[in-house]
Formats: structure tokens, C-alpha cells, sequence
């Protein structure tokens, strides 16, 4: 008996594998494209292998209360939607998923949408979205006998990574971009044991050049090209059905560097549609920095059919990404949901940053484009203020410290950059203030930050 129902098939030229058939790099030896897990026994109507979505629903309720480790995980307790798995016994899990949707009070009463939510994904065990993913890729790498794992990271998946190695007792690997990732995310690789080298390239450089070493060594990818991550990174898509009875939100909006999270959610609401699980999809909108905006000018110049990579500069390091890999995956899931595709400056994802950061839900900047962005939706007449939107957090706001410190100390921004939102960014401003060691500076101190 064998838990594992899948098979891979090629984004590009549709060519159908077997999941251990895939070649390190996990491209179509055919086309070049991406592979994405299908499981062929869910399109018979009423094959043995279809799950039910009635009893799916109660199973999974039930799950929430049980103390076995499986079933504490926000994403194995999914297990039926994603068999990927000789033995769901190999799955290697920190209890990952089953993260807060919280309402945004003072955000949706600025922007006048009652019905305004964030999923926060930050609040995973390494502190982002990734753990979600690499539950389940790195439990295929465990089963498949790996005994080292390997990334290009600009910071997240390579803390998510290492954190899974370290508990698979499997050795990694990280590769990142020197200088240009948080220190809050390198501090973690290196607790959980990763070899991790700097190099004096970009994300996408780091990339690159892993695909190349994979091909000459027994070594598993556990970028999100390797199809298996965006099984587990599909299950916030089923939290957020879950947390909303089986209805769905009418607008999801999430950040996009590589791209992989939101072909992954895009995925998982598709899949919960075709199972009968939900009867409609949300709209869902893809935000990029201005500075790192591949996706943005592809749908400006063809509609997402090409894409031209860019030389990508932002302070979100997180998503200075200029060649993203999954970037067709994602295009289809905007064009599929009738969502958008739009980027925000630096002034603005900023501005957002610290605005959650005032509703006590701190994030990392990366994250904080999903507000930014829904702004703008909202200012160009795309979402009504009866709608439903969720807002995906990416990343704990402790992964960039720097950041948010430089931002209240107004030393993050250029006068450029922050030219004509000054008044703004001032009002948000929360610097810490040097004063004497004596009750009468405390008071005054108060006094002064009132309003
Ligand atoms: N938000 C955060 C906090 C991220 O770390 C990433 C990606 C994204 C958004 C974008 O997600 O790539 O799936 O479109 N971080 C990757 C990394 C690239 O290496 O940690 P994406």
C-alpha cells in the first residue's frame, strides 16, 4: 500500500513522468519548462482515488484536534491533497502551517473595505511561507535516500531549508547573494548548520549556477522549481477556504519574486474547485517592487506571453529577484482568477511596512507590497468595498530589523524616494528617544509622542 498518487507533468509541452524520473534540475528534458504534481485519479468521477470533499472537510476538523504530529501540521493535515509521498511516515514536519488570519481594523477602515484580512505567513516555524514548502519537498529529498539538500536563497528558503535539513538529518547547502540578504535570515542558516556561501552574484546568479552543480553532483534542489515545494505552499489556500466555511475570499494578493507562492496558491484554490471543495476562485493579484518588476512589464508589454529578465534593485531583498523562475505558472493563475499585476516603490511598500507594524502585525518589507498594492487596486476602482480580501504576509517582521530601524529612524529613504510623502512617513515614524534616567524625561517623553 503506497500513500503516493502522483505524477509530473510539464508546464510547457504538457509531457507526462514519473516523480523519480525527474532530472536534478526538475526542467523538461523535452521543452525546458517546469513540471507540476498532478494526481491522475482525482479526474475520475468516481475512481477509488477521488477524494470526497464532504468527508475531506470533516476529517480535517477533526485532525485539529489530535495530538499526532502529522495532524498538527497545517500542511500534512491536508495529506489527501498531496500524495506525494511513498509513506506520509517520511514527512519531516516543525508544525509548520495552521497560521492566524487576522482583521486588519485600521487598514480597512482606511481604504473602506469592512471584510479586509492577512494571512501571516510569518508566523511559521522558521518565520516564513517556505516552511510550508519545504515540508514537503524536503520530506521527498528524505525519501528518495538524499543526503544533501541545496538552495539559492535570498534568505528565506535557505533558513526554511536548513531548519528541515537539520531535523531530516540531511546535510545543506545555501547559496545567496553577497550583501544583499537580511541578517536576521543568514543568522538562522547558520544556526541550523547549512555550509553557506556568499557569492559575489544576484539571486538569480546563485540560481544559475546551482542547476549547474546539481547536474554534477547527488545533491537535491529544493528551490521552488522543484515541484514538491508548491505542493506544500498550496495548503495556506486550503486554510483560507477552511477559515471562511468552503467559501473564498474575492480578491487574494500576494507578493511575487520567484514567483513559486503564487503559482502555488493559485494551485490549491484550482485544485479545491476541481474536488468540489469551494465553487469559485478568488481573484489573485501578484505585487512586485518597482525595482524588481519582470512580472509587471511582461504583462504590460504581452500580456504575460514573454518575459525579459531585469536587473532587479530593491530594500524588499526578499524579492530582488529579476528572472523569476516560475513565472509562466504564475501568469496563467493571474489571467485564470482575472487578477492584476502591478508594482509599488519603495516609498510605498514602506509606508505599508510600518502601517501594519501600527495594527501590532509587524511584517518584513517583502510582505508589505501585498498592502501597498491593494491601495492602488483600490484607488484605480478594481476592488468594492463589500468585497473580501486576504492579504498574504510572507515573512516575520524580525527576519529584517535593519530595515524597520532605518525606517524609524528616518534613514531609510532617499529624499527622492520619499518626496511628497513626507508628511506621511513622519506621522509613522516611532524613533526610539535617548533621555534621562528619571520620571519627570520619561513623562515628558510621553507627552511629547502624544496624538
Ligand atoms: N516574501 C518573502 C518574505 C520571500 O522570502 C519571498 C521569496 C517572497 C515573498 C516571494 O515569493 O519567490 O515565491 O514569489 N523568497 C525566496 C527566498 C526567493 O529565497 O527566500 P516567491
Amino acid at each position: 500500500m503506497t500513500d503516493n498518487l502522483h505524477q509530473l507533468r510539464c508546464f510547457g509541452c504538457g509531457a507526462r513522468i514519473a516523480g523519480a524520473d525527474a532530472l536534478p534540475d526538475f526542467r523538461c528534458a523535452a521543452c525546458g519548462d517546469l513540471f507540476e504534481v498532478e494526481y491522475p485519479g482525482w479526474s475520475q468521477r468516481r475512481g477509488p482515488d477521488r477524494p470526497n470533499s464532504g468527508a475531506l472537510k470533516w476529517l480535517w476538523r477533526e485532525r485539529k484536534s489530535s495530538s499526532e504530529a502529522l495532524d498538527q501540521s497545517g500542511v500534512w493535515r491536508f495529506r489527501e491533497l498531496l500524495p506525494i509521498l511513498d509513506s506520509f511516515g517520511n514527512a519531516v514536519t516543525l508544525r509548520e502551517g495552521n497560521t492566524p488570519l487576522y482583521h486588519l481594523h485600521r487598514a480597512s477602515k482606511a481604504l473602506g473595505i469592512d471584510q479586509l484580512f492577512a494571512k501571516h505567513q510569518g508566523m511559521n516555524p522558521s518565520g516564513s511561507f517556505k516552511d510550508t514548502g519545504m515540508t514537503s519537498a524536503m520530506s521527498v529529498a528524505r525519501e528518495r535516500g538524499f543526503e544533501w539538500v541545496a538552495c539559492a536563497s535570498t534568505g528565506n528558503t535557505s533558513a526554511a531549508m536548513a531548519a528541515y535539513a537539520a531535523r531530516a538529518g540531511l546535510r545543506s547547502l545555501v547559496l545567496i547573494p553577497d550583501g544583499k540578504i537580511a541578517w536576521g535570515k543568514l543568522s538562522q542558516a547558520m544556526d541550523y548548520g547549512a555550509v553557506t556561501c556568499q557569492l559575489k552574484a544576484d539571486f538569480d546568479g546563485c540560481l544559475t549556477l546551482l542547476t549547474q552543480i546539481v547536474k554534477e553532483a547527488p545533491i537535491y534542489l529544493l528551490n521552488s522549481v522543484n515541484p514538491y515545494r508548491l505542493e506544500g505552499q498550496k495548503t495556506p489556500a486550503f486554510e483560507i477556504a477552511e477559515a471562511f466555511d468552503w467559501d473564498v475570499p474575492d480578491h487574494l494578493i500576494v507578493p511575487g519574486g520567484n514567483l513559486g507562492n503564487s503559482s502555488a496558491l493559485g494551485k490549491g484554490f484550482r485544485e479545491m474547485r476541481e474536488l468540489g471543495l469551494v465553487a469559485r476562485m478568488p481573484r489573485i493579484s501578484v505585487i512586485q517592487a518597482a525595482g524588481a518588476n519582470p512580472l509587471v512589464r511582461s504583462f504590460a508589454a504581452s500580456h504575460g506571453a514573454e518575459l525579459e529578465p531585469v536587473e532587479a534593485h530593491t530594500r524588499a531583498t526578499a524579492i530582488r529577484i529579476g528572472n523569476p523562475a516560475s513565472w509562466r505558472k504564475a501568469a496563467r493563475v493571474i489571467q485564470d482568477t482575472g487578477g492584476w499585476c502591478l508594482d509599488v516603490t519603495e516609498a510605498e511598500i514602506a509606508i505599508s511596512k510600518a502601517e501594519l507594524g501600527a495594527e501590532g502585525l509587524g511584517c518584513e518589507p517583502a510582505s508589505a507590497v501585498t498592502l501597498a498594492g491593494l491601495k492602488k487596486l483600490r484607488a484605480e476602482g478594481k476592488i468594492r468595498s463589500n468585497e473580501t480580501v486576504v492579504l498574504v504576509l510572507t515573512g516575520h517582521t524580525l527576519k529584517d530589523a535593519d530595515y524597520t530601524i532605518d525606517f524609524h529612524r528616518g534613514t531609510l529613504l532617499t529624499e527622492e524616494e520619499s518626496a511628497g510623502k513626507e508628511a506621511e512617513i513622519n506621522a509613522l515614524r516611532r524613533n526610539a528617544v535617548v533621555v534621562d534616567a528619571s520620571a519627570a524625561a520619561v513623562l515628558s517623553a510621553m507627552r511629547s509622542s502624544a496624538g
